[in-house]
Parts: structure tokens; C-alpha cells; sequence
């Protein structure tokens, strides 16, 4: 799969966010080493400090389907800035995948990538 057929497929997950609160609406599209693409967005909660975002809820869409490998994920949201994963996803994402890339789309359809241990270097793991 292209960067971009995977970032389409997170555009299309963002039209699922639920974002009241916000408005800010995120669509994430995450692909495992074999194959498998697991999308989510993002899930916002009135208790706001219980709002998932969209790359922790496809994470858990896959983790809970078997799968731990991870070689990208694609990150959108309709806005000028991209949108770049927050400290709590970085950490979730390294716990399976430290060298996995990151890209992230930005309402103009232009996109940057990363790879996450740029973006997390010296991450804390319980264990090796
Ligand atoms: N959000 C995500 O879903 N992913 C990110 O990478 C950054 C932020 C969500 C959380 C919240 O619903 C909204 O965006 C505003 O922070």
C-alpha cells in the first residue's frame, strides 16, 4: 500500500470522529507487518480527560485483533498544521513498534513523515 492510499484511508476515518467537544476531527490508518490495516479516530468524552485519540483506538483495534507488529500509521486532520501524535500515543506506539513510520497529513494534502523513535528517542520500556 502506498503513503497515500494509507493516508486515504485515514482521511475517511476522520469522518467517524466523534469530536463535540473539540471539533477537532482525527482519522488515523495503521498497518501491521503483514498486511493488515486497522483505522480508528478520535473518541471524545465529557469527562474530558477520558477522550481516546484516533491512533490509540486503531492501536487497541489491533492489538485486540492479534496483531503487535507495526510499520506505519497515517495521522489526519482537516487543518493547517499536522497533526502529530500526542506523548501518551507516541509511548503506546513504542511499545510495539519503535522504528514504525509516522505520517501525518495536514488539510492542504501535503504530509511529513517520521520515524517514531525521532519523534520518541530513549523511550521508557518496563522491559526489553
Ligand atoms: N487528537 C487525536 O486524536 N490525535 C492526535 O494526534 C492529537 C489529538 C484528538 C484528541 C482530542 O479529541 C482532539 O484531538 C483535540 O485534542
Amino acid at each position: 500500500m502506498t503513503d497515500h492510499e494509507l493516508l486515504n484511508l485515514a482521511i475517511r476515518a476522520s469522518e467517524h470522529a466523534y469530536a463535540p467537544y473539540s471539533c477537532f476531527k482525527v482519522g488515523a490508518a495503521l498497518e501491521c507487518e503483514n498486511g493488515r490495516v486497522f483505522t480508528g479516530c478520535n473518541v471524545e468524552n465529557g469527562a474530558l480527560g477520558s477522550t481516546i485519540c484516533a491512533e490509540r483506538v486503531a492501536i487497541c483495534k489491533a492489538v485486540s485483533e492479534g496483531e503487535t507488529k507495526f510499520t506505519r500509521i497515517a495521522i489526519y486532520a482537516d487543518s493547517a498544521d499536522y497533526c502529530m501524535p500526542c506523548g501518551t500515543c507516541r509511548q503506546v506506539m513504542s511499545e510495539f513498534s519503535q522504528d514504525m513510520e509516522v505520517l501525518s497529513a495536514n488539510g492542504a494534502g501535503s504530509y511529513v513523515s517520521y520515524r517514531l523513535d525521532q519523534l520518541l528517542p530513549h523511550t521508557f520500556k518496563l522491559r526489553s
